[in-house]
């Protein structure tokens, strides 16, 4: 096999990977190979301890509350929406609003800013990678306005199309709606210039950072989009929370999403006043366990570094797919130049499925099928990949037991 030349660690992953609890457990009577961190990160003691903390010590509701737990409360979950300003640059806290996910994020900026600012014959920009999240909202607002929607093409190895791009903007362009890494290529998309032609066409810009956040430093004042979404479950933090930035003044003229308790100022059956932002988006009583975990997650990722992160997985991506295409009959999906820690790939007369099943007999856990990518399967004629995604605690080791499992489960299958 050849390896690729392998790049100084900066950091200590064995000792990383010793504050990830799950990492230590067998599957199938093998240890774990946790291969499908696009799909969820696992979380790391802090972030778990930080959930046992707020259940056992100071578990109230937020906000309202005069007593000391809905005071540490408040406060807890409150200083997660600091460390989320300053993890993606944010210039104001009230632009950070709290959801439960890049998908409810991108379905609230379709059903709030889409409603009122798309009309009938607008157009809508996405692309041709783009996961079902970032898909269907816009489609639903389309088919409801009138609208259509418009998408970039992309070339053999997972790239953007930006001549493409560039002809498909014009003034009925009213937003332009693109994931900045791919979960099913890797694709690392050259955001800042989508960005600066679509506000040079007059549109707004989202940009689904789902896969991305985790990778790279986000500055979404630098990027200058208008909407930038993401989901804690992906940065090593739990599910059901994720970040909706917007800018203030985009954010405030928008009408409002969910109506109930927390985003109203007066309720009278006359009328009814919003809240001032971001509470005016966080209708009910939130996330909060999961919110105040979030930050824990946040501190873990600033204290190694995303460069440092970055460096590592770029380090293991190199490997594996040098290896993997050592590997007769497999085909890697996605050979963008610019690419994150994701591996896609299919194998000659071999159903995604199978391999999959037969590596999670090796406790090797990947991901199959079409990874909410449809279209973007569709236009690489094929029903779904084989991906293997990496983080922070993912070791050239493992690559190794994937390549072994693949070449075992070949022999088996063909
Ligand atoms: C690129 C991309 N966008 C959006 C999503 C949706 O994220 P969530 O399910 O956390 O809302 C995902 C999740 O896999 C994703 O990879």
């Amino acid at each position: 096999m050849i390896a690729a030349a392998q790049i100084a660690s900066p950091i200590d992953v064995a000792r990383i990977r010793q504050q990830f609890p799950i990492l230590s457990r067998m599957v199938k009577g093998k240890p774990l190979v946790y291969l499908d961190n696009a799909a969820t990160s696992q979380k790391p003691q802090v972030v778990i301890d930080a959930l046992v903390d707020y259940y056992t010590g100071y578990n109230a509701n937020i906000h309202r509350g005069i007593h000391t737990l809905a005071e540490e409360a408040t406060a807890a979950f409150e200083s997660t929406r600091d460390t989320a300003q300053r993890f993606i640059n944010a210039a104001l806290r009230e632009e950070i609003i709290f959801t439960r996910g890049t998908t409810e994020g991108i379905n609230l900026v379709a059903y709030t800013w889409g409603r009122q600012n798309v009309q009938a014959g607008d157009e809508i920009i996405i692309s041709a990678m783009e996961h079902h999240s970032n898909i269907v909202p816009w489609q639903i607002l389309c088919e409801e306005k009138g609208a259509n929607l418009k998408v970039i093409p992309i070339n053999d190895d997972g790239e953007l199309l930006m001549e493409e791009y560039e002809r498909l903007l014009s003034n009925k362009t009213k937003l332009v709606s693109v994931v900045h890494v791919s979960n099913s290529l890797g694709t690392i998309n050259p955001v800042k210039q989508i960005i600066d032609l679509a506000h040079q066409a007059g549109a707004v810009v989202m940009i689904d950072g789902a896969q991305s956040t985790v990778h790279m430093n986000i500055d979404v004042q630098a990027l200058d989009c208008d909407f930038f979404a993401c989901s804690a479950h992906k940065l090593y933090g739990p599910t059901g929370v994720g970040v909706l930035y917007g800018k203030k003044h985009i954010l405030e003229a928008m009408p409002v999403f969910m109506g109930g308790g927390e985003m109203i100022k007066e309720v009278t059956f006359a009328k009814t006043t919003y809240n001032d932002l971001p509470y005016k988006y966080e209708a009910g009583t939130p996330n909060i366990a999961d919110v105040i975990a979030f930050k824990a997650a946040i501190d873990f990722i600033n204290e190694i570094g995303k460069a440092n992160i970055a460096q590592h997985e770029q380090d293991v991506l190199q490997y594996a797919t040098a290896q993997l295409e050592q590997i007769h009959g497999l085909h890697i999906v996605g050979k963008a130049v610019e690419k994150a820690s994701v591996l896609s790939f299919t194998v000659d007369k071999v159903h995604p499925q199978d391999l999959g099943i037969l590596l999670d007999n090796r406790g090797i856990a990947v991901r199959t099928g079409h990874h909410c990518t449809q279209p973007l399967m569709d236009r690489f004629c094929i029903p779904g990949t084989t991906r293997a995604s990496f983080a922070v605690y993912s070791t050239r080791e493992e690559v190794d037991a994937l390549v072994a499992g693949l070449q075992k489960a070949i022999q088996l299958l063909l």
